[in-house]
């Protein structure tokens, strides 16, 4: 095990100065010389605000600035800094230290993505797959000339896809499924939950070659339903409940 580094014994000033104070665990790994990953610990104050992000870049700052993460907005919207935090999916800049009410906290790479360097994870799988299902309204052109205008839609037909629209692609979801680690070819949750919201959406024409894609042993029948995806959203979108909505499409319980 690692010796743990504290933030106490730097000469550095930092801004992070409460009594308080966590081990933060961070696996290490980079896949082109190490054959297993393993931890550093270090010993980081934080305040009740304070995010498991703000603590990795403390220890970027002051420790070890090679640590490899993922970050751009830090307030969960560009959907970069997903990692396991004490054993669960979540966004690193969304969740703060205080609220884990554990002395240690544990970050570690997302599953089911492969690793780049430490927390960094490849997104190429997640990516194809949400551009398969063809993630934007289809319409015919002529229709659009046409129609130079703008389609209007009911508080009622919005209600019907909104919830999926607030999908970041933080690949939360996807780490979370047990059909994700299991089947290399599952075009998983993120990207079954967004030909959901497209193909409920009344402007969109595309519903049948969209369905068509999903129609498949990797697609949606794929899914066993462990409903994992949906509870670790952290924008409130439930892929398991598009899934089953797409099936109903798919069994003529829908049109
Ligand atoms: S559905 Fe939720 S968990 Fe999945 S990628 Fe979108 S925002 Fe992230
Ligand atoms: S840094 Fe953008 S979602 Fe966390």
């Amino acid at each position: 095990m690692a010796q743990v580094s504290s933030i106490a014994d730097e000469q550095t000033s930092t801004p992070l100065s409460s009594s308080k104070s966590i081990t933060l665990k961070i696996a290490r790994y980079n896949p082109e010389h190490d054959e297993s990953s393993k931890f550093m610990e270090f010993s980081i104050p934080y305040e009740k605000w304070t995010t498991v992000l703000e603590a990795i870049l403390e220890v970027k700052k002051h420790f070890d600035h090679s640590v490899a993460v993922r970050y751009s907005c830090r307030q969960a919207t560009c959907g970069s800094c997903g990692m396991i935090i004490n054993g669960k999916p979540r966004l690193a800049c969304f969740t703060k230290i205080s609220e884990l009410n554990s002395d240690i906290v544990t970050v570690e790479p997302m599953n089911n993505f492969p690793i780049i360097r430490d927390l960094a994870v490849k997104f190429e799988r997640l990516f194809d797959s949400h551009q398969k299902i063809k993630p934007y309204l289809i319409r015919d052109d002529s229709e659009l000339e046409a129609d130079a205008k703008e389609f209007l839609q009911s508080p009622q037909e919005l209600e019907q896809y909104i919830q999926f629209a607030n999908c970041i692609k933080c690949g939360l979801c996807n780490s979370a499924c047990p059909t994700m680690a299991t089947d290399s070819s599952f075009v998983g949750p993120q990207a079954l939950a967004q030909a959901y919201r497209y193909v409920a959406d009344s402007r969109d024409k595309g519903k049948d070659s969209r369905l068509k894609i999903i129609d498949d042993s990797h697609g949606i029948w794929r899914c066993h339903f462990a409903g994992s995806c949906s509870q670790v959203c952290p924008k409130g979108v439930d892929p398991a409940m598009g899934i089953q909505l797409l099936r109903g499409y798919l069994l003529g319980f829908r049109s």
